[in-house]
């Protein structure tokens, strides 16, 4: 059933709402307006007020357990503390809205936490709050990417100026917090079998200190017959970029690094795996929930290109392995997917987002 986050009561009709306050047992929440550009003024409604509506619901009729998919980016960023035991309103009682990098989505994220630990403090809500990194490509759906994301504007960006810089990083040992969404999912769906009493937060971030960066994801690109040159001097290169995205045409350019280039303007402080605080509870919950197959935390590695180009070649929107297409869900249009088959050789124009929806609530 669709409804919508800004409207009251997701613009449901009264029965239906009231139907849904009687029988919903956990509220699993993940819908948010995911765009690194817009002030918090936009993101108000969808991402504050709809959780507070989801929040009524939690509390209509009877209690529901609720699962809030957040973001590290609330504890990473501003002041505030990893520590998953901390209460948010005491850790970080005040934010700064400003230019910096997704204020006001962090902000809205931020605030979302604030109504859950205020909606359990005063009515016993249980709560789970999720805390991912960057949530990466399935592992089995070979190929098939986030366009809007901002890891994925980065990549397309690189490959269509067939540019890179000899490092994204200041120093050496660096690492990219990403971990596929097949897992996170696995950890919704454990954190959500559990007993629902309490309010828990569980930071989910990759914590393999492997050196696996977005140099290395650079190598692989590279390795994967894309045509990019490396260039020494960062500044050099940012200019280079801002230059070549600026002038690709329309189609291309809305896929690209552009409205998110200020993010990489400087090169970043280079974290290990070791230096991000641990996910060992999450870790734990899905190892005892017993849900998946995926045995622990999984690296993030680059799929085999012969298996992205059998996808690929297979039609995209099917499983690699077994060829069963995935039935979108009820109500939702589907998208022609993002492959790696697609991303476009250096110097032709690239045919990302085909035919793809690029309404007002797109990301930037
Ligand atoms: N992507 C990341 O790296 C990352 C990292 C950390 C945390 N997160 C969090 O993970 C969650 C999912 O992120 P994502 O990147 O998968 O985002 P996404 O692809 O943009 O998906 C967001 C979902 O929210 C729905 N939505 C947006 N506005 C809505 C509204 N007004 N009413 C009802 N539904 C609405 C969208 O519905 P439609 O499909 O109909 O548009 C879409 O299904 C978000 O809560 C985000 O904050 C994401």
């Amino acid at each position: 059933m669709a409804g919508d986050l800004q409207k009251p009561a997701f613009g449901l009709d009264r029965p239906t709402w009231l139907r849904l306050a009687d029988t919903v047992d956990l509220i699993v929440h993940p819908a948010a307006l995911v765009n690194h550009a817009l002030p918090y003024d936009e993101m108000f409604g969808t991402n504050v007020a709809g959780t507070a509506e989801l929040i009524r619901l939690a509390m209509t009729r009877r209690l529901k357990a609720f699962t809030y998919i957040s973001t590290f980016a609330v504890v990473s960023s501003q002041s505030s503390t990893a520590d998953e035991d901390a209460d948010i309103r005491l850790s970080s009682p005040v934010r700064r809205l400003d230019q910096s990098y997704a204020n006001g989505y962090i902000t809205s994220k931020w605030a979302g936490e604030v109504l859950l630990r205020e909606a359990h403090e005063q009515c016993g809500l249980p709560v789970v709050v999720l805390r991912p990194g960057m949530i990466m490509a399935h592992r089995r759906y070979a190929g098939q990417l986030n366009v809007p994301d901002v890891f994925t504007r980065l990549l397309i960006s690189v490959v269509v100026t067939c540019t890179a810089p000899r490092s994204f990083y200041r120093s050496r040992g660096a690492h990219y917090d990403g971990l596929p969404v097949d897992f996170l999912a696995e950890a919704v769906v454990a954190l959500g079998q559990r007993k629902a009493d309490g309010y828990h937060t569980f930071n989910a971030l990759n914590p393999h200190d492997d050196g696996i960066s977005l140099d290395v994801v650079i190598d692989w690109l590279i390795e994967a017959r894309c045509a990019i040159e490396r260039i020494d001097d960062y500044k050099e290169w940012f200019t280079r970029l801002e230059t070549a995205v600026r002038v690709l045409p329309q189609r291309q350019r809305q896929h690209s690094l552009l409205p998110l280039l200020h993010a990489y303007a400087e090169p970043q402080e280079a974290v290990g795996g070791l230096g991000l605080p641990p996910s060992d509870r999450v870790r734990a919950a899905v190892r005892e929930a017993r849900t998946g197959v995926s045995g622990g935390i999984p690296p993030f590695s680059f799929p085999d290109p012969k298996v992205c180009r059998r996808s690929a070649s297979a039609g995209s929107d099917r499983d690699g392995g077994s060829g069963r297409r995935p039935r979108p869900h009820p109500g939702t249009r589907r998208r022609p997917p993002m492959t790696w088959r697609r991303l476009p050789a250096c110097g032709r124009p690239p045919n990302v987002g085909a035919g793809e929806d690029v309404g007002a609530r797109e990301e930037l």
